[in-house]
Order: structure tokens, then sequence, then C-alpha cells
């Protein structure tokens, strides 16, 4: 990922394998996951706060000058939009990143990690579904698409 990519938003079912690569980046990492995961497993009663504190940090660092990068998995219209327009906001058009291994490949390597990360496989099937459909329904007005990082 070139050093140029001042906002990166991640789009990608649970087990593509987001946060494998976001961790590898310079970026300042916002992800809905710091506040709604944690020794317990999954607190969805956590969601509306995680996602709103996510877009915050993304905002303060792009309105500080720091690249940042959004490790959601960003499967919808509704929940990428914020990014995409806060980022064109700062004058910063962003690299969408959609990391696609096929809903096998996710589906396995969730199935693998620690139980208390593991994420139900319905979601995860719902997830891939829905990115299937952001995809197809993407606004020509919208940033171009990558596979590439
Ligand atoms: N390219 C890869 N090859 C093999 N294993 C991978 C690869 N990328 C990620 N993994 C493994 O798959 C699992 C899920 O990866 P990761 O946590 O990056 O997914 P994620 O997309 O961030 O999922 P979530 O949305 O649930 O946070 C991890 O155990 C990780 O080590
Ligand atoms: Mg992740």
């Amino acid at each position: 990922m070139g050093p140029i990519m001042k906002a990166v938003i991640m789009v990608g079912a649970s087990g593509s394998g987001k946060s494998t690569v976001t961790v590898t980046t310079n970026h300042t990492i916002c992800s809905a996951d710091l506040l709604t995961w944690d020794a317990d497993g999954f607190h969805p009663d956590r969601l509306g706060k995680a996602h709103a504190q996510c877009l915050r940090a993304f905002i303060e660092a792009l309105n500080s000058g720091q690249s940042a990068i959004c490790d959601n998995t960003n499967c919808s219209i509704e929940e990428i939009s914020p990014y995409i327009a806060v980022s064109r906001a700062y004058g910063v058009e962003p690299l969408i990143l959609i990391l696609d291994p096929g809903l096998d490949v996710c589906l396995a390597r969730n199935a693998e990690r620690p139980k208390c990360r593991q994420v139900p496989n319905f979601a995860v099937e719902r997830q891939y579904k829905n990115m299937k459909k952001l995809l197809r329904d993407w606004p020509p007005f919208w940033p171009k698409i990558t596979t590439e990082f």
C-alpha cells in the first residue's frame, strides 16, 4: 500500500483478512471491534457506541493530517458511506480495498480462531451476501474499488 493513501477503507466479511492487512500499515487503525470484542466475546449492545467512536477516530486522524484505515466489515452502503463522505470532506479520495477470498475461506478461517473470537456462521454468510450486493449496487460517483494492496 503506497504512502500516499491517506484514507483506506477495508471491505470484507469476517475472516477475509482485513485486520491482518491493516496491522501491516502505518495508518491509524479505526475499528469498531476495539469496543465490541473482549475476552468474554462479542457485545452487540456496544455496537452503536463502537461505530460512533470508530468514525470519530477516523475523522480525528484525517483532521490532524494522519493517514487512517477503517477496519470494519463495511459490507453495506449504510456502513461504508460515512467513511467515503468523511474522506472526501477532507479532500481525500479513499482507497477502497475489498478482500474476497471466498465465503468458504472466510468461514474456515473464522472457525480456526479462538472460540471467544468466532463470529457465528450465519453472520459471516450475511456479511458476505451483503458485500456482493454492495459491489453490485456501487454508485458510479463513488471511488474506484481495488482488490490489491
Ligand atoms: N492471507 C491469509 N492466509 C491465511 N490466513 C489468513 C490470511 N489472512 C488472515 N488469515 C487468518 O484468518 C483469520 C481471520 O483474519 P482477520 O482477523 O484478519 O480477519 P478480519 O477480516 O479482520 O475478520 P473480522 O471482520 O472478524 O475482524 C486470522 O486467524 C488470520 O490469521
Ligand atoms: Mg478484523
